[in-house]
């Protein structure tokens, strides 16, 4: 059994327990970050507490601990659980109190972690692609915070899964947002567009390590958002995110996106990326 994080102690997965009053439970109160770790260390640790900040004052939430506490907590559960290729979740709820909309005062939040292996990307996901579907975003107007609240997400990943896909694209006032679970990528004439950072996507860590590896080596991208129109005409289309890193896109509502086979310019920030891990590892 995996040691759990919760509320400032380590112990096995099966006997940590959360109160029925918590605000995440009855709620869905509170925030999270999946963070992957490759060798025992944290990919990008730094912009995951970032944004777990960023999401915290984005709900009006208290910072259960400092960034110096949370990479503390985070290497002992690491090391407690095995080292290695993990995929780590922090959860952070406004705590335990009576059932009530208004927030309760002088609640100390509810601050969890686990990790498990991190189940590595099918290498036929790399080889051949995955297939997507559209569907309406039918999420709320805040996806910038990545609030545990994933009802939403969950029906549409639900929905695409029943479909034979991998990855819901989702539509928004005629513009493609990003994934369900995933950012999303365009390319048309050689250059990749992705939806700018605003409350209509989550501001993906994986996605700023794509612009980054992309700008550094001379590929063309636009932090801008493509229509429907535009993404049914892309060349290639990409998600990405920290669990799957970048996978190319083949196949969109059963159509074969280009050639049907992944990318030159997906081949070639993947190997960009696989350096990038490497080079920090
Ligand atoms: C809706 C959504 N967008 C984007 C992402 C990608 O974010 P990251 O690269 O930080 O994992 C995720 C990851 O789970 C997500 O759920």
């Amino acid at each position: 059994m995996k040691d759990v994080y919760l509320n400032g102690h380590f112990l096995p997965a099966d006997q940590a327990q959360v109160s029925v009053f918590d605000r995440g439970f009855l709620l869905g109160d509170g925030v999270y970050e999946v963070i992957p770790v490759y060798d025992g260390h944290c990919f990008e640790l730094e912009a995951h507490l970032n944004r777990l900040q960023y999401s915290l004052d984005g709900v009006r939430m208290k910072n259960p601990m400092t960034p110096h506490q949370w990479q503390t907590m985070i290497a002992e559960l690491v090391a407690r659980n095995g080292g290695g290729d993990q995929s780590l979740y922090l959860q952070v709820t406004r705590g335990v109190a009576p059932r009530d909309h208004i927030f309760p005062i002088g609640v100390e939040p509810t601050a969890f972690a686990m990790s498990n292996p991190l189940q590595a990307v099918p290498e036929k996901y790399k080889q051949n692609g995955i297939k997507a579907i559209t569907l309406a975003d039918i999420r709320w107007a805040n996806c910038n915070i990545k609030a545990i609240t994933l009802l939403p997400n969950s029906l549409l990943k639900q929905q695409a899964q029943e479909a034979g896909a991998q990855e819901a694209l989702l539509i928004r006032d005629g513009y493609l947002t990003e994934g369900a679970a995933s950012n999303a990528y365009v390319v048309l004439d050689g250059t990749i567009y992705t939806s700018p950072k605003d409350e209509k996507v989550l501001p993906g860590i994986t996605r700023e390590v794509v612009i980054k590896l992309a700008l550094e080596n001379g590929i063309p991208l636009l932090e801008q958002a493509v229509t429907e129109q535009q993404l049914r005409q892309a060349d290639e289309i990409w998600m990405s995110s920290s669990t799957k890193e970048v996978l190319p896109i083949t196949e969109l509502d059963h159509d074969a996106v280009g050639d049907g086979k992944p990318g030159p310019v997906w081949k070639q920030i993947d190997r960009l990326y696989q350096q990038y891990k490497k080079s920090i590892g």
